[in-house]
């Protein structure tokens, strides 16, 4: 889709096009065009948060969509994002190709048109690769923005996010069989600007990374450590590690059957990650960023790797494994320990479907945020403050530290079922050291289902949470 400026002298008016106009509830409607506002009123439009119309005016050949954003004092940027991304599904369907948008106005016209432009890529995404025919809907191909001052530069840097978003649900989204570690390392060695290396499977051994090798034991795809470099700053660099496990079948503690196939999203953080990268290469960003992806299947097998079975990670630290259903804080703890001792990082964060003890306490909209930083921490909650992924701190104190301890081992893969995700934090609080370190657990936000609330603009299956929120984090850590 292209997305531009609108610019009224250069208007093709051969073109169909059609207007987006937002309104407030209750407010007289002067401005617009008097036909139009003759429409809206036999309509009985009433300019609430929900109320989209399309209009096609044949007399002066000209179409709308009227979008309503309710009543001014309780409008908020998410109130938009909301409402323009109903519009943009119900535009679709009329098949017009080019949409002029009109900004509401309310925030600085610049952070309007980044979130039109944003919220325009991530709303008319498809995955639409395994689809024979792919005619559900029309395409959108052009949107014009017309707002005040130079939109240019918000326009493209919300483009490159939202790009960069539907990058990484394009991974999360593919069948287990096909988005598999290669394929990861393949897509990440075509960003530019990023230098990619990979740690094989054969050296995870001699390494000491026990967690990756006891969990690709008995993978049949050939398990990876892809690390992406991008350093546009002399600062010391910010490492993000996404757990990328491509199909989490639980292994010999393996998962009932009704709902596994959903298990192809266990690689959400690991595509989080690469769609950050992409983003901040191709904003030209002026940071320096580490991501590492610890890629495997979990499967079992006569090789597999069995409960009671100890690992040393890369540490040193030994874990007992209780249940091989708890193998993404096992495989993270390598990459994490590893990328504290090779990039000795100023900070590391981790985004990770770590557990489904988050989900039932925070549900499909928020991720759990936990971390050794209290400075971090609240840089984290500010600016997921200003995006759609929201995020909520959760404690790791000495109780849950003393929920993993194993009588055999330094420590064990599961505390239990009480105060899951928070166990899961001690944990991986074990391979970070004194690094400041947050984690992200997205378990519940990383795709959708039938039961989560609905959204537009995130659609169905993979998400992309993470990618702008650690963007823009990590933009934040440089300045
Ligand atoms: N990938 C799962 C976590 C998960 C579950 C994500 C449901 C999204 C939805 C993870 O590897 C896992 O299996 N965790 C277990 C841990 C438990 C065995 C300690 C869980 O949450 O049940
Ligand atoms: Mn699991
Ligand atoms: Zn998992």
């Amino acid at each position: 889709m292209k997305i531009d400026v609108f610019d009224n002298d250069k208007k093709n008016t051969s073109v169909k096009s059609i207007s987006l106009i937002p309104f407030f509830e209750q407010e007289p409607v002067n401005s617009i065009n008097p036909s139009l506002k003759q429409a809206l009123e036999e309509i009985g439009f009433t300019g609430k948060s929900s109320d989209i119309r399309i209009i096609s005016l044949p007399t002066i050949k000209e179409n709308f969509c009227t979008m309503g954003l309710g009543k001014r004092d309780k409008y908020s940027i998410e109130v938009y994002r909301r409402a323009l991304s109903q519009s943009l599904r119900d535009i679709e369907k009329t098949g017009i190709a080019t949409v002029i948008s009109i900004l509401p106005g309310i925030d600085r016209p610049d952070a309007e048109a980044f979130e039109t432009a944003y919220i325009a890529e991530t709303t008319l995404y498809k995955f639409s690769k395994y689809k024979s025919q792919h005619n559900e809907n029309h395409e959108i191909r052009e949107l014009l923005i017309s707002g005040k001052g130079d939109l240019n530069s918000s326009l493209r840097m919300g483009q490159i996010l939202g790009k960069s978003t539907n990058y990484a649900r394009d991974f999360a989204n593919m069948p287990p069989s096909e988005g598999t570690p290669s394929y990861y390392e393949k897509l990440a060695r075509e960003l530019k600007n990023v230098k990619v290396s990979v740690i094989e499977k054969a050296q995870f051994k001699e390494l000491g990374m026990g967690g990756l090798e006891g969990v690709s034991r008995a993978a049949k795809e050939p398990a990876k450590l892809v690390i992406m470099e991008y350093k546009n700053s002399s600062d010391k660099p910010f490492a993000i590690i996404g757990k990328g496990i491509i199909f989490d079948s639980g292994g010999i503690s393996i998962k009932p059957s009704a709902g596994m196939q959903e298990m192809k999203f266990d690689k959400c953080g690991a595509s989080a990650v690469l769609g950050v990268m992409k983003a901040l290469s191709e904003m030209n960003a002026k940071v320096n960023v580490i991501g590492l992806a610890p890629l495997t299947e979990n499967l079992p097998g006569g090789n597999a790797y069995k409960p009671g079975d100890i690992l040393r990670h890369y540490n040193g630290k030994t874990s007992e494994v209780i249940t091989t259903d708890a193998e993404g804080r096992l495989v993270m703890a390598d990459a994490l320990s590893y990328a504290v001792d090779k990039y000795s990082p100023k900070a590391i964060l981790d985004i990770s479907t770590l557990t489904g003890a988050c989900v039932t306490a925070l549900g499909n909209n928020i991720a759990g945020l936990m971390g050794n930083s209290e400075e971090l921490v609240n840089k984290m909650l500010d600016v997921s403050s200003k995006t759609w992924e929201k995020v909520w701190h959760l404690p790791i104190d000495d109780d849950f530290r003393e929920q993993i301890k194993s009588t055999v081992a330094d420590i064990k893969n599961t505390g239990g079922s009480q105060g899951g995700a928070e166990t899961a934090g001690a944990f991986l609080e074990n391979f970070i050291g004194t690094t400041p370190w947050l984690h992200l657990d997205i378990a519940g936000t990383a795709w959708t289902q039938e039961k989560t609330a609905k959204k537009e603009y995130v659609g169905k299956g993979a998400t992309g949470f993470g990618v702008r929120l650690l963007t823009e984090f990590a933009i934040s850590l440089f300045n």
